[in-house]
């Protein structure tokens, strides 16, 4: 009998099948289970304490691997493996504390070692500069298009945008209620496949910040580097939900980066905001308490009930990443990843097309098109059959796109590659 995965025995899969002893080597405390819907003999079930070591010393085994497709989703995306099992581990009992962290205080030391320990290891990827502040929040990156305006200057004060993408443009239209904003570059026209050379830009010389979305996940377009802000007093800011920590930054050109978890990260649920500390505190009397930054800074995230367990996988994806060596590691990998998936298309001599103009090509997000558009539906189809999966481009511009994150694996771009070069040529 093949081993159930450990994840599907947890979430009560009608396809699992009752756990072998391997399975069941990192749990410890006895528990009954009834497969639900099934008729089913109660199973006996033991858990521990410790995620990373079995009694014996060594590692859990890593279960759940072979029931595991190549997730080419934009988000909510993939996580690591690793991450992912270090989870399940510690799902019923965290380190020894007879709770779940989906169960703990929010205020109790358990939780607040967890965040506080996310925040640090955030801060040594990042090498985030002291003056600055994290803050974990909720409501997505979307939430923030409203909460940076009315956070950071007033309803006649200016804020310019560059958009070179829909996120780009759902920002400016969201900031409009709350104060005056500029659209000083659009790509829209090129249907939005450009970053703009800096030396165009006509920059407001009073607007209060400039805004752009460093890495547009719809589109594939991602900047490479960052725009000088003109008014002295003004400052950077930057939606890096797609591709936050996916390579180095130099934080202290910004005035604040934010970004969902979702895409490399952590599941949904949390936002992680950056913010240069002088620029919090002075927040339009409208704001809601749950939109103000001072409040959540003042609280260190928690001044209501926070995203614990987002927060929780978030750190353990920062402690993964640190653990591959940090961000510049973890950009060679993806230059080399981006890197094998655009000269296939390349190679392709036009079978596939990526829109994006080559020089701001994104390492996250890989749009590509059929020439012969008839055939994508297969395509999509096809790569599902073989374990490949969420490839199918956003709605509003049709044609695939592979969002290939951190913890999309080398040997997942490698198969999606081979797979194009056997579809090419079955259709040549
Ligand atoms: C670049 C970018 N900004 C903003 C958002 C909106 O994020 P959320 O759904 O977390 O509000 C997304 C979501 O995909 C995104 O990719």
């Amino acid at each position: 009998m093949a081993a159930a995965s450990a994840n599907s025995f947890l979430v009560g899969n009608n396809n699992t099948q009752i756990p072998t002893s391997q399975s069941l080597l990192h749990l410890t405390k006895p528990n009954t289970f009834h497969l639900p819907g099934k008729k089913t003999k109660p199973v006996s079930v033991r858990c521990v304490s410790s995620p990373t070591q079995l009694q014996d010393g060594s590692k859990p085994i890593p279960t759940g691997s072979q029931d595991r497709v190549f997730n080419f989703a934009a988000g909510p995306a993939t996580l690591p493996e690793n991450v992912l099992l270090k989870a399940q581990s510690d799902l019923y009992n965290w380190r020894g504390s007879g709770m779940s962290v989906m169960e703990m205080s929010h205020r109790g030391k358990e939780f607040l070692s967890i965040i506080q320990k996310a925040e640090s290891d955030l801060r040594q990827l990042l090498e985030i500069p002291s003056e600055y502040s994290v803050l974990f929040l909720q409501g997505g990156a979307t939430t923030q298009f409203a909460g940076l305006p009315l956070n950071l200057c007033k309803p006649d004060e200016t804020v310019d945008f560059v958009v070179t993408g829909s996120w780009g443009d759902k920002a400016v239209k969201e900031a409009k209620k709350y104060c005056k904003t500029n659209v000083i570059w659009s790509g829209k026209g090129d249907k939005y496949t450009k970053v703009p050379s800096f030396d165009e830009l006509e920059q407001s010389l009073d607007a209060k910040y400039l805004h752009i979305c460093a890495n547009e996940t719809i589109h594939g377009v991602e900047f490479k580097d960052y725009p000088v802000v003109r008014n002295p007093n003004g400052f950077l800011v930057a939606d890096m939900s797609s591709n936050f920590c996916s390579k180095p930054v130099d934080v202290s050109k910004f005035g604040v980066i934010y970004g969902g978890a979702q895409k490399n990260v952590g599941p949904s649920g949390v936002t992680i905001v950056i913010i240069r500390k002088d620029l919090i505190g002075d927040a339009q009397e409208i704001t809601p308490v749950m939109l103000d930054y001072k409040i959540h800074d003042e609280n260190s995230s928690l001044y209501n009930t926070p995203p614990c367990f987002g927060i929780y996988m978030c750190g353990l994806v920062f402690e993964d990443l640190l653990e591959q060596g940090g961000l510049k590691d973890v950009e060679r990998k993806n230059v080399r990843k981006a890197g094998l998936l655009y000269n296939a298309i390349e190679e392709s001599k036009g079978f596939y097309r990526c829109p994006v103009e080559k020089s701001v090509r994104s390492l996250m997000n890989v749009p590509f098109t059929l020439e012969r558009s008839e055939l994508e539906g297969e395509f999509i189809k096809e790569a599902a059959k073989e374990g490949m999966v969420q490839l199918k481009g956003h709605r509003s511009v049709g044609g695939m796109r592979a969002s290939i994150y951190n913890a999309m694996p080398l040997a997942g771009v490698e198969k999606l590659v081979a797979f194009m070069k056997d579809f090419q040529a079955k259709h040549a």
